[in-house]
C-alpha cells in the first residue's frame, strides 16, 4: 500500500514536475510535490483568471481576500490557513468555497468544484493525518431533577470557538440516570460566522482510566449541520439521548470529523 502510492507520486512528479508548471518543487515531500502541482493545475484555473480572483485577492473590503499572494504559491499558502477557513482539511467535501453557491460572486462551476475537491483532498494527504478535532475534556455540569435551569442544574455549555467555529456553542442538560448519562435539550448554536459541523462524537475519561471511553451507539453519526449566523439545531430524539455508561463526574469531550465556520 505504502509503496504503491509512493510509486504513484514518483511517477506523477516524474512527469510534471517544474518544467510543466515552470514551478519549483525543490524541497517539497513527494505528497507535498503533488499538491502543489494539484493546486497549479487543477484548482488555480477553477478559481483564477476572473473567476473568484477578481473580489477575493483584496479588492473589496466586503470580500474575504483568501486568494491574497504574491504569486501563485502564496496564493496556495493564504487558501489554507485562510481564518475564517474556506478550506476544510479534514473534511474536504465540506470546504465553504466548495459550499458556497451564487453569492456577490458566481458558484463555482461543476468542473470547478470537481478541480478544487481534487486539489483539497492531496492537500489533506500532504498535510497527513490531522490531530483530531475535539474539545477539551471537562466534567459535566449534573442535574438531578431534569432540565431545570436552576441552581443545582446548570446547563452545559461546550464553546467551540477554539476548534474552528468562532462563538459557536453546543450545550446540553446531562443527568446521571443509573449507570448512564442522560442528556436533553441538545442544542448546537451557530457563532456569527455561521457553522458547519459534521458527525458530533461523544467521549468521556473514567478515573484512572488511560484511554477515553466513546459513545458506543455513536448516536450523531449521521449529524451534518449547516447553520447560520445565530441559528440553533436540536439534536438526539427530541433533543434527548443516552450516553451509554457515561459518568456525570467524568470529564466529557466532543470530538467531530469537521467542524468549522459556515
Ligand atoms: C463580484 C465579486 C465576487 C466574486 C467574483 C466572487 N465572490 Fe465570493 N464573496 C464576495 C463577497 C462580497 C463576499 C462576502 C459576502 C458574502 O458572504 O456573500 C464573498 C464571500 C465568499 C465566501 C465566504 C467566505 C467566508 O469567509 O465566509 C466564499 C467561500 C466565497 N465568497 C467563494 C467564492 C468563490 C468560490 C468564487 C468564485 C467561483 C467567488 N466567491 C467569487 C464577492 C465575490
Amino acid at each position: 500500500m505504502v509503496r504503491r502510492s509512493a510509486l504513484a507520486v514518483l511517477l506523477f512528479a516524474g512527469c510534471t514536475g517544474d518544467i510543466d508548471t515552470g514551478i519549483s518543487t525543490e524541497g517539497l515531500s513527494p505528497a507535498e510535490q503533488v499538491a502543489q502541482d494539484a493546486w497549479v493545475k487543477r484548482a488555480l484555473p477553477a478559481l483564477k483568471f476572473g473567476t473568484c480572483d477578481t473580489c477575493h485577492s483584496g479588492q473589496r473590503p466586503d470580500a474575504p481576500a483568501y486568494m491574497m499572494g504574491a504569486n501563485d504559491i502564496e496564493i496556495r499558502k493564504s487558501i489554507v490557513v485562510f481564518t475564517p477557513s474556506v478550506v476544510s482539511l479534514g473534511s474536504p467535501k465540506t470546504s465553504p468555497i466548495i459550499l458556497r453557491g451564487p453569492h456577490t460572486g458566481p458558484a463555482l462551476s461543476a468542473s470547478g468544484i470537481s478541480d478544487v475537491l481534487y486539489w483539497i483532498q492531496y492537500e489533506q494527504l500532504a498535510k497527513g493525518p490531522g490531530t483530531p478535532i475535539e474539545t477539551t475534556p471537562a466534567v459535566p455540569s449534573a442535574c438531578v431533577n431534569g432540565p431545570t435551569d436552576t441552581a443545582g442544574c446548570v446547563k452545559t455549555t461546550i464553546d467551540l470557538s477554539a476548534n474552528g467555529s468562532p462563538g459557536s456553542t453546543f450545550a446540553f442538560f446531562a443527568q446521571p440516570l443509573g449507570a448512564d448519562l442522560y442528556l436533553q435539550a441538545i442544542t448546537v448554536t451557530a457563532g456569527a460566522s455561521g457553522l458547519t459541523m459534521v458527525h458530533p462524537y461523544f467521549k468521556t475519561k473514567p478515573a484512572g482510566a488511560t484511554d477515553a471511553k466513546a459513545d458506543t451507539n455513536d448516536t450523531f453519526y449521521n449529524v451534518a449541520l449547516s447553520l447560520a449566523a445565530g441559528a440553533t439545531a436540536t439534536l438526539g430524539m427530541g433533543g434527548t439521548s443516552t450516553m451509554t455508561g457515561f459518568s456525570a463526574t467524568d470529564p466529557l469531550s466532543i470530538q467531530f470529523d469537521a467542524l468549522s465556520t459556515k
